[in-house]
């Protein structure tokens, strides 16, 4: 019997890519140029299988492409915000992604952010960079404490219980979070977390705000002017979610105007491009997606999207389906 026919969209780690051409015939993206929708659709017409990226669109004019092969997208990624899951659920094809092996790089970088943010190392590194440091003096750069601040987490899934851990037990920072579900008890307990009831209840309690909830219509510009305006005059935002949970221009004008004290943020509204009002500000720290960037988190997305593949492919149900 003839090999599956699988597309790979971006470049994987090679241990990955090494793994498909064993299994699979597989065509890999080997410049990593980003594709464009056209060659999305002759994807989807020409193989059983593509593995977009979380920064491939697949709206549902990609998807509704006539006279279609592929039956299963392999998101490489969580986030499966970029893919029209009611289109592929219409079209029969099945979407799944890779939740669990990112959560602590992610959670890790979420605090990288809220640190850099907090003690202004994007400033500081661009200072002695640009040979502006004069040496040290009592009220040079200073900033907010992290330790003993309260963390608000919007959205209390895997990275952002993973996130609270390392704050609270590494950082003895006071947690609470707003989101749909409360906490399992056990959580809650060792975190001691508290519940908000309200959005604004969380804005105004929280010296740092770091975002967790999925990109989707509901939660778009759920950080806009008025929630803004709730937050501390020193809070600071974090964003390792997705970039359309905040309105940008509102964000930037809340740190034109020192409404708040920083921003970190790794994920924007139309990435790769960014709203240049940021660039200019000293009070944000700006990092291109990095969250899972982690060479062993990206062989293990890579290697759950194998298992996704495997199983499909194998007649059974994949353990990360999405629709
Ligand atoms: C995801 O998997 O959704 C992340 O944004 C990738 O870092």
């Amino acid at each position: 019997m003839s090999k599956p026919k699988v597309y790979v969209t971006r470049k994987w780690p090679s241990s990955v890519e090494e793994k498909l051409k064993a299994l699979y015939d597989v065509t890999l993206n080997t410049d990593d140029r980003p594709l464009t929708a056209d060659e999305f659709k002759s994807a989807l017409k020409n193989f059983d299988a593509v593995c977009p990226s979380v920064c491939d669109a697949f709206p549902a004019d990609v998807i509704n492409t006539a006279d279609k092969r592929c039956k299963i997208l392999g998101n490489f990624g969580v986030g499966f915000n970029h893919i029209d899951i009611h289109a592929a659920k219409a079209n029969n094809i099945v979407v799944t992604n890779t939740p669990g092996v990112l959560t602590e790089s992610t959670a890790d970088l979420a605090m990288t952010l809220l640190l850099m943010s907090a003690r202004r190392g994007a400033e500081g590194d661009r200072q002695v960079r640009a040979g502006q440091w004069t040496g040290w003096c009592p009220t040079h750069m200073l900033s907010s404490d992290v330790t003993g601040a309260t963390l608000g987490l919007i959205g209390f899934g895997r990275i952002a219980i993973a996130m609270a851990r390392k704050a609270h037990h590494g950082f003895g920072m006071k947690i609470i979070y707003f989101s749909p579900r409360t906490a399992d008890q056990s959580v809650a307990d060792e975190l001691k977390a508290e519940r908000c009831a309200t959005l604004p209840e969380l804005l105004a309690a929280a010296d740092y705000v770091s975002l967790h909830c999925p990109g989707s219509p509901e939660t778009r510009h759920l950080i806009n002017a008025d929630s803004l305006k709730l937050m501390k005059p020193l809070a600071h935002l974090i964003n390792t979610a997705r970039g359309d949970v905040v309105d940008s221009q509102a964000l930037i004008d809340a740190l034109q105007h020192r409404q708040i004290a920083g921003a970190g943020l790794d994920v924007y509204e139309g990435e790769p491009n960014i709203n240049p009002g940021f660039l200019t500000l000293d009070n944000v720290t700006l990092l291109p997606h990095l969250g899972s960037a982690t060479l062993s988190t990206r062989t293990a997305m890579g290697n759950r999207v194998l298992a996704n593949l495997a199983d499909f492919f194998g007649g059974k149900e994949p353990q990360d389906r999405v629709v």
